[in-house]
């Protein structure tokens, strides 16, 4: 099969490299230099049904979205129209991550477990609000924000400064939900609108420092498998994913692609933090090197509709992502950096989050600027050998948290 992937980040690579291991020819646009190795890349095109005509053009037979702001573009809508299958969600259907005050309602009128919130398009009611709230408080920006546009609010006025930098930088609405305490835990559902297969689960780390603290990232690592009990897991299917494609089918918006449910085992039970419409970023790059089947045929097959749950396959064991950011991010990430990599093995792979090539060498292009991946047979031995792998990465200032899996007990940090 010839497969187009879209993006170019560390999602992106992974699902590059999980296609060319099935012995797919790939394409990407616009890609990285990772990727670069394992696709041949193609020139951005400006919008979606640009993008579907490079389809078109080189006569893709599937098409796979990576990033939100393309699924949100109607990218799966032009190819759909143009009789290419493509695996994610139509426009309207990315609503579920694209609108997070839409998502919230959904939720409610569904019976979809998730925390008690309210949304605003005004900064003074919303400010109203928040001041009759004890805190800590979760206040969001409902628009797409590439994983970002939360804060966990500790006090009145950190709730204040983030409600007044939405509505300040263009935001229209924000959502202020309470506080929910557990783990937190990242199920991604392959899904054909109807019929799903999980991923294993697993736990990102969303702060730039150790032991969840410092600003949010879009992801500094991933520890998988992340421990679920049989019942909660059993919640999860019945109560959020089933009821969550049920519904997109019952409000005629039939969801396809990967339902990511970004969830908090609560002491009450599973609950839904966010919904996102795509695969998770860093997550891809801890459960797709997992995955032994064909990524690329389940893909097609969920485009069509057509997904047999009990063809995806993933090996028994263990990943770890950690991720090496440049120094300044999530504020000001320094670019130009000189990069110089390691070879690969088979338990361990760079993926390219954030490179580009300059002069002939390879730079840093963005904040998350690589994702090493790890595999074992257990979550130490993984983690042993993102984090060897890591450290033979040459990359001056970089950022990398040593504590991926500290909630769990391992990485070393308390939690
Ligand atoms: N890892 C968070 C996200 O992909 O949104």
């Amino acid at each position: 099969m010839k497969v187009l992937v879209i993006g170019s980040g560390g999602r992106e690579h992974a699902i590059v490299d999980a296609c060319a291991r099935a012995g797919h020819e790939v394409l990407c646009t616009p890609g990285n230099p990772g990727i670069a190795a394992q696709a041949r890349l193609l020139a951005s095109a400006q919008d979606a049904p640009a993008l579907a005509e490079l389809a078109v053009r080189e006569g893709a037979d599937l098409v796979i979205v990576g990033p939100e702001a393309y699924l949100a573009a109607g990218v799966v809508d032009e190819c759909e129209r143009r009789g290419i299958p493509a695996f994610g969600p139509t426009q309207a259907a990315s609503r579920l991550e694209g609108d997070k005050a839409w998502s919230k309602a959904f939720m409610v009128r569904r019976g979809i477990p998730t925390a008690e919130h309210r949304s605003f398009d005004h900064l003074d009611a919303a400010l109203g609000h928040a001041a009759t709230l004890t805190p800590p408080i979760v206040v969001k920006d409902a628009g797409l924000k590439a994983g970002k546009g939360v804060t966990i609010a500790h006090t009145p006025s950190e709730a204040e400064a983030a409600l007044r930098e939405i509505f300040t930088q263009g935001g229209a609405q924000a959502v202020i939900e309470d506080f929910m305490t557990g783990q937190e835990v990242s199920i991604l559902a392959l899904t054909d609108g109807e019929r799903y297969a999980l991923t294993p689960p697993s736990q990102d780390h969303k702060t730039i420092h150790e032991g969840d603290t410092g600003p949010m990232t879009g992801g500094m690592g991933v520890i998988c498998p992340f421990p679920v009990s049989e019942e909660q897991l059993q919640v999860i299917r019945r109560d959020i994913v089933e009821k969550t494609l049920a519904g997109m089918r019952a409000e005629d918006l039939p969801f396809r692609g990967v339902l990511y449910a970004g969830l908090m085992l609560t002491p009450q039970g599973p609950k839904v933090v966010e919904f996102n419409a795509r695969f998770g970023d860093p997550e891809a790059e801890a459960v797709l090197p997992l995955l032994e089947s064909d990524l690329a045929q389940h893909a097609l097959d969920a485009a069509r509709g057509q997904l047999d749950p009990a063809q995806v396959r993933f090996r028994d064991g263990a990943s770890a992502v950690v991720i090496l950011a440049a120094p300044g991010y999530p504020a000001e990430p320094r670019k130009g950096i000189a990069l110089d990599l390691p070879a690969d093995s088979e338990e361990a792979k760079v993926f390219h989050a954030g490179t580009a090539e300059k002069d002939g060498r390879l730079v840093s292009s963005g904040g998350r600027v690589l994702a090493v991946t790890g595999l074992g047979e257990k979550r130490e031995e993984a983690l042993e050998r993102a984090y060897a792998l890591a450290d033979r990465v040459g990359f001056e200032g970089a950022q990398l948290r040593r504590d991926i899996g500290f909630r769990i007990g391992l990485g070393g940090k308390p939690g």
